[in-house]
């Protein structure tokens, strides 16, 4: 019961942000509210894309294009007057969704077998290309009431079923490809009340039968011919299976979670680098810290009280190596002070952004059963950050005494968002001219772009405004007029190696929730493990910013005082390892037939990876700003 208030709750919540944020009624968000049908009453089958998937044979990705269910070649049968579009959620679309009506005819409650559908025409290029899917193993996506039809499968590890969203266009027997043209429909329903029946499970089992006529004749297989023209018949049965399961628990079966020890161990592990790290900080900060700033101090006093004395002991101090040195240089601004303000905002937004969607997702608003709330709920946040965004760059800049307002202003909005839609374009262009048809639609980015002109970038300048209007943060001590020189240091503090061995911390926090999120993208599995999500995320805050204040403060015990960019790119380092994960995942759990595969794979990996960055340099960098604000704020400089 408490499951299903919270599903609705969450949709109402959804759909109230869902309408702010569309222009026009063309999305709308679908609820969760149950459906009841009578005995008899016709039950909607609709269908969605195919996506290429893992095969319990052969689990390696061979495609990322996902084909509409009516994409010419491969025939499938239509309803009277053409297939119509169901009107989705503005996520949901940008997220691969194309649902459609079919011509299968469902009655609750009614058992049905072997009812002929349609006969379709293979030509030998259509047959090709059909094979060619079934060889990379495409899953037909369809959904009743809601619920995705599923293959029933067992977890290796625990044995216990599961439903799997997804069944097999094809299969692959002994190197021949064999078309499924009969499906057997299961669905479980559950009795409400009186004559009021609720769909809870739909399993499909696909067949291939040469003679689907009786539906009998498991024996020969339908393999199409390359080389002449082939005559298909398709038929299907229903089967309705009275089910204890109530609607409110009705997706526990489809959200499973494959390992959960992995998950678990992985956390543990991460858990432990960030108590060792957390340790290792505070012990500096506390111990050392305390005893150099109260050396500092001591010296300082001595320095005024023996003044004339023995005038050598101020130069004593200046002698004494250590961060205290550079404090005349520390708040000197970087270079590219208008680079950093802006890659600093953005990242801004982008935390608040995921750190909210986390938040959501962990309430149990963003399930799997309201479709494309998450991909919804994320541009909704982003757009809405975009305040936050210009705020925190137009504070940053201010600190950098920045003089390029008017630029600020501008590439705060267009920056990040300008890349990642760059590149969602460009490889959408390139989906368009590989011929599949699991393109965003032309309609939908321009409702996208609208969106981002008429909402996000407003914000965004009224956040610069606010924030350029406010005063600079005042640095605790006065800047020199001549930079001092910054002795050449050696090891792990020349910037590559510091990059490399702090970045491997945060990425660790992350790597194995990585996998399981590239998963679920890669083979469009439900991804459902927001919990973990959110203790991984929290642990790499926490990493970044720790691993992060611990190369600023050996950097400038060194002398270095350029911590603004360096403490950017220390923690940013870690996109560098999600970007080599992406690789060997790729040499791993993906084998192409076509380039264009990768090339969009390698597209979007580079762009997560670019995420990544922005994100974690700028945890990086607020962490480190805050710890240099304070250990110069406890010393006293003449
Ligand atoms: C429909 O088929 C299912 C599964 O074979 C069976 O359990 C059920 O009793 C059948 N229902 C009717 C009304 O025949």
């Amino acid at each position: 019961m408490r499951r299903l208030d919270i599903s609705s709750r969450g949709a109402v919540l959804a759909s109230i942000l869902a309408l702010a944020a569309s222009p026009a009624s063309a999305f709308y968000f679908p609820g969760t509210a149950p459906t009841s049908y009578k005995q008899g009453d016709a039950v909607p089958l609709f269908v969605n894309h195919l996506t290429p998937a893992d095969s319990q044979y052969d689990p390696k990705l061979r495609s990322v294009f996902s084909f509409d269910y009516y994409h010419p070649e491969f025939h499938f049968c239509q309803p009277d007057g053409g297939p119509k579009e169901i009107r989705e959620s503005l996520g949901s679309i940008l997220f691969g969704d194309r649902i459609q009506t079919s011509p299968f005819e469902l009655r609750m409650g009614k058992n049905e077998s072997c009812k002929s559908l349609c006969q379709a025409t293979y030509e030998p290029n259509d047959a090709v290309f059909v094979n060619s899917r079934i060889y990379q193993g495409y899953d037909l996506n369809w959904l009743i009431d809601g619920l995705p039809a599923a293959q029933l499968l067992k977890d290796p590890n625990t044995d216990q079923p599961f439903y799997s969203p997804g069944f097999a266009l094809g299969m692959v027997n002994e190197g021949t490809p064999e078309f499924n043209n009969h499906y057997d429909i299961l669905i479980d329903y559950h009795e409400a009340s009186k004559d009021s029946y609720r769909v809870v499970g739909v399993l499909v089992d696909p067949y291939s039968m040469h003679d689907s006529n009786n539906c009998n004749d498991a024996q020969s297989a339908v393999v199409l011919n390359e080389n002449e023209v082939n005559k298909v018949s398709f038929t299907y049965s229903v089967y309705w299976r009275e089910s204890p399961t109530p609607f409110a628990t009705r997706w526990d079966k489809y959200l499973h979670v494959y390992d959960p020890k992995i998950h678990w161990f992985s956390l543990v592990n991460s858990a432990v680098i960030v108590v060792f790290l957390v340790g290792m900080v505070s012990t500096i900060l506390v111990r050392t810290l305390k005893k150099d700033i109260a050396r500092y101090n001591r010296l300082d006093q001595f320095a005024l009280d023996d003044f004339g004395e023995n005038g050598d002991v101020e130069d004593g101090v200046a002698e004494d190596s250590g961060w205290k040195l550079v404090h005349g240089d520390v708040f000197r601004p970087p270079k590219n002070p208008l680079l950093l303000s802006v890659l600093i905002g953005n990242g801004a937004q982008l935390f608040a952004m995921t750190a909210l969607t986390i938040a959501f997702a962990l309430l149990g608003f963003l399930s799997p059963s309201n479709r494309g709330a998450l991909g919804t709920v994320i541009i909704i946040f982003y757009t809405l950050f975009g305040f936050v965004g210009g705020y925190v760059s137009a504070r940053t800049y201010k600190f950098f005494h920045g003089e390029s307002w008017k630029l600020c202003f501008f590439y705060t909005p267009f920056a990040l968002p300008g890349l990642v839609f760059a590149t969602f374009f460009l490889l959408n262009l390139f989906v368009w001219g590989r011929g599949a048809s699991g393109a965003v639609p032309f309609t939908t980015m321009l409702v996208v772009v609208v969106i981002w002109f008429v909402i996000s970038v407003p914000l965004s300048v009224a956040g610069s405004w606010l924030g350029f209007k406010q005063a600079a943060f005042d640095p605790p001590v006065r800047t020199n007029q001549i930079p001092r020189q910054i002795p050449p240091a050696g090891g792990y503090l020349r910037p590559l190696p510091s990059m490399a061995l702090a970045g491997v911390l945060p990425f660790g926090a992350i790597f194995v929730e990585l996998y399981f999120i590239m998963n679920s993208i890669w083979f469009s599995k439900v991804y459902y493990m927001f919990g973990f999500l959110f203790l991984c995320f929290g642990l790499m805050i926490i990493t970044s910013a720790a691993v992060t204040v611990l190369m600023i403060y050996f950097l400038l015990c060194a002398e270095n005082y350029h911590w603004q960019w360096r403490s950017f790119f220390t923690a940013g380092a870690s996109a560098a390892y999600v970007f080599a994960s992406c690789l060997l995942y790729w040499v791993k759990d993906v084998s192409w037939t076509s380039w264009t595969s990768g090339v969009v794979y390698l597209g979007y990996s580079a762009l997560l990876s670019c995420l990544v960055f922005v994100l974690t340099g700028t945890i990086g960098f607020c962490a480190s700003w805050l710890f240099v604000m304070k250990i110069y704020s406890s010393i006293k400089v003449d």
